[in-house]
Order: C-alpha cells, then sequence, then structure tokens
C-alpha cells in the first residue's frame, strides 16, 4: 500500500473511533438498570457466537436483541450495549494472531467504534419515524420504524467497511454488488420481525420472557446456519467429484455438467418438484463416479473394446452407487439407484441388473436418456460428434427398447425441440 494512502486509512480508523466517542459521550443517558444491561450484552455475546463468523451474520444475529435495545433505550446506552455485546473472543483471537499489537488494538477498537456508530445511526432512523420509547405491532408507522432502523444499521456498516477497504486496497473499486444487497435485506428483515416480537415480550412481559424467545431465537438461528453450512459443504465435495470423474477422460470432460443441465431440464418437463430437479442434477453430476475404478487405457482406448474389457466398464453404474452408499450422511437412497440404473435399458437388456420398464427408478431413466444424447453429440476417442437432429432421431428409434418413451417423448419436444 503507498505510504500516503496509508496514513489516509489509518487516519480514517481513528476519525471513526473518534467518532463514536464522541457521540456515544453526547448521547448516553444510560437508561438500562444493570440487571437489565447484563441480561441485553449476555444475550449479545450469545447471538454471537454464530456459526459463520462474518460481518454481515453476526449484524443479523445481534439485529433481534438490538431492536428492543433501539425501541427502550437512548442512542448512546444502544450503542453501549452493542459494543460490549458485541465482543467475541474469536474475534479477539483472530484479531490479535493476524496483526501486529498496535493494528491488532487499532482494529478492535474499530469494530467497536463501527458497531457504536451502527448502532446510533440504527436509533436515529428508528426515533425519526417512531418518537415514542413503546412498542405498538398494531401501528405501521412503528413496524416501518423497525424495518427502516434494522436496513440502516446493515446500510451503515457496508458503507464504513467498504470504504476501509477502498483505503487499504490499491487496486479496490467502490462498487455496489446487487445480490449482496439483496442478501443483506432479505436476512435483515426476519432479525427485524424477530427483534420485533422480542421488544414486545419485554414489554408486556419484562425480562424473562423477553431472554427466553431470544434464546429460542438464537438457537434455531444456529441449527440452520449448521445445516447451511453442511449443505455448502456438501455441495463443494459434489463438484469435486464431478471434476475428479471427468478429469479421468479428457474426451468426456464437461460431460457430467451436461448431463446435469440435461437432466434438470427432462425432470422440470416432467412436472417434478423444484427440490427434485435440483437434486437431479446433483446427482447427474455423479452418474460416471463408478468409472474412477476403470483403468485409464480401457477409458481412452480408441478402438472397439474387448469382451473383458467391455466386462469392466459395465461395473461401473455399481461401483460408483456403491460410493455414494458410503457417503449416506450427503446421499440417499434415490440418489444411490439414479447411479445404478442408469444404464439399465427399457426393454430389460441393459446392465448391471436387467431391470426392465418403471422397475428402473424415474430418475435412473431421465439420466439413461440424458447420458447417451450427451455421449451421441459429444466427439469420443473412438468417433466424432453426431449432429442433435440425428442424436434426437437415434432417441426416438430406441424409445421403448433403450429408453423410456415417454421421456424421449418430453426430451425431444421440451428439452431438445
Ligand atoms: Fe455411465
Ligand atoms: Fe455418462
Amino acid at each position: 500500500m503507498p505510504r500516503d494512502r496509508h496514513a489516509l486509512h489509518d487516519a480514517y480508523i481513528i476519525a471513526l473511533i473518534l467518532a463514536a466517542a464522541v457521540a456515544i459521550i453526547i448521547t448516553v443517558r444510560w437508561e438500562a438498570p444493570p440487571a437489565t444491561a447484563i441480561v441485553f450484552v449476555s444475550l449479545l455475546w450469545a447471538s454471537s457466537l454464530s456459526v459463520i463468523n462474518l460481518r454481515t451474520t453476526v449484524v443479523v444475529m445481534m439485529l433481534p436483541v438490538m431492536v428492543a435495545c433501539i425501541i427502550r433505550f437512548d442512542a448512546g446506552t444502544s450503542a453501549v450495549l452493542a459494543m460490549f455485546g458485541g465482543m467475541s473472543i474469536q474475534e479477539f483471537r483472530i484479531i490479535r494472531e493476524n496483526n501486529p499489537p498496535y493494528l491488532a488494538t487499532l482494529k478492535l477498537l474499530l469494530n467497536r467504534a463501527i458497531t457504536a456508530l451502527c448502532a446510533i445511526c440504527a436509533w436515529l432512523a428508528f426515533h425519526a419515524i417512531w418518537p415514542e420509547p413503546v412498542v405498538a405491532l398494531g401501528d405501521l408507522r412503528f413496524i416501518v420504524a423497525a424495518v427502516v432502523s434494522g436496513l440502516a444499521w446493515v446500510i451503515v456498516s457496508g458503507v464504513i467497511v467498504n470504504f476501509q477497504i477502498l483505503l487499504s486496497t490499491p487496486t479496490f473499486r467502490f462498487r455496489v454488488d446487487p445480490s449482496i444487497v439483496l442478501g443483506s435485506v432479505s436476512s435483515t428483515l426476519p432479525s427485524v420481525v424477530m427483534g420485533v416480537m422480542a421488544a414486545a415480550m419485554y414489554e408486556y412481559g419484562g425480562l424473562v420472557p423477553f431472554a427466553l424467545a431470544e434464546l429460542f431465537f438464537i438457537s434455531n438461528k444456529n441449527y440452520t446456519q449448521r445445516a447451511l453450512v453442511q449443505k455448502e459443504n456438501a455441495e463443494q465435495i459434489n463438484c469435486t467429484l464431478a471434476r475428479i470423474i471427468d478429469s479421468k477422460d479428457h474426451y468426456t470432460a464437461g460431460h457430467s455438467e451436461r448431463v446435469a443441465q440435461l437432466a434438470s431440464h427432462l425432470a422440470e418437463a416432467c412436472n417434478l418438484s423444484r427440490n427434485e430437479v435440483e437434486r437431479i442434477a446433483y446427482i447427474a453430476r455423479l452418474h460416471d463416479l463408478g468409472k474412477v475404478n476403470i483403468p485409464q487405457e480401457i477409458l481412452t482406448k480408441p478402438g472397439e473394446l474387448t469382451e473383458s474389457e467391455f466386462a469392466e466398464v459395465k461395473k461401473h453404474p455399481g461401483w460408483g452407487a456403491e460410493l455414494i452408499r458410503g457417503m449416506d450422511k450427503i446421499y440417499g437412497d434415490r440418489d444411490y439407484r439414479a447411479i445404478l440404473e442408469h444404464h439399465e435399458r427399457y426393454d430389460g437388456t441393459g446392465y448391471p441388473y436387467g431391470k426392465r420398464g418403471e422397475d428402473i427408478s424415474l430418475w435412473g431413466r431421465i439420466l439413461a436418456v440424458c447420458d447417451a444424447y450427451d455421449a451421441m453429440t459429444s466427439e469420443r476417442v473412438y468417433r466424432t460428434a453426431m449432429t442433435t437432429d440425428a442424436a434426437r432421431t437415434e432417441l426416438k428409434r430406441n424409445a421403448g427398447t433403450q429408453f423410456d418413451p415417454k421421456l424421449v417423448q418430453l426430451f425431444v419436444s421440451k428439452v431438445q425441440g
């Protein structure tokens, strides 16, 4: 970072810290009794123990507590409670491990200042629309005030942090990513709603019902986040496996992804649910997983396969399905059958079991059509690619023997029509 830019960055941080300190001194009236303050800070600590430790997530987790704080207490008290409540051991550890002592202290103070400024801006936004420190669930102006206040917190936090990055990275340009803005808004609103409900609990029931409602929300949100992280991990494993399959043979590179696209379109044409459509694409990427067990020289052999080599190739649906079965936390029975049955034929002459008709699972039949179509229209080591017209004719010619005729009909009319 250039020297003048470095100085500008540090000056910006110091200015933010001073601004937060001045704002607190001017506005604080210590409206929260000590016991109440301790409960609020404890709940904020519990909220910060989120699974995904991103700034926006921490904000979203803090908001349900802070909405009640902003409604009931003065701006300075809200800022002080948010500052203490927003601290976590994890934050201290990460900052201390990655920065020299002077910078670590500055960054810790900066984080406190950002939280305090966000709380004060959110307080100002709320009380500009709804000046009274009371909950009025039936009044639209009160609800609007709560929503605007939550959004103000997220926007102020985003702007401050983006400017800090702008000043610390020479190549960084300030830009607004609409998908991030939409994501922040959609995750802020449920937190604001929860905050309003918790604030009502506090007003009508007192501290204990309020704390219980908050704890319920925190544990629920943590569970949802944990599930989200698990889903993302599973998706990463799925994509990595798909890349491993395609890397075995450069002639089939991209085959798994194309079959996934075709399978999701065909599943849509079958009017399957959104979940099923997504899941078929997910599992289609792994339909040839068992090929990782087939020797490279067989997979890439230019000429015709011998009987024993073909016998080896025919084992790949079973191998793939067994590998899937070994990951039963990620893949289920329908995934297992789809992979196992993607080379079965409608007339019962396929492999590995010679199943026929609707004894073959729907997902297996869908994969069979899409797999064959992509194989025909891609260049292989032993032949050139067919035209899409010729491949469609070939599918129709084999409808009722190799393929489910209803699926071929849907495929040629709606997927590749
Ligand atoms: Fe296959
Ligand atoms: Fe395939």
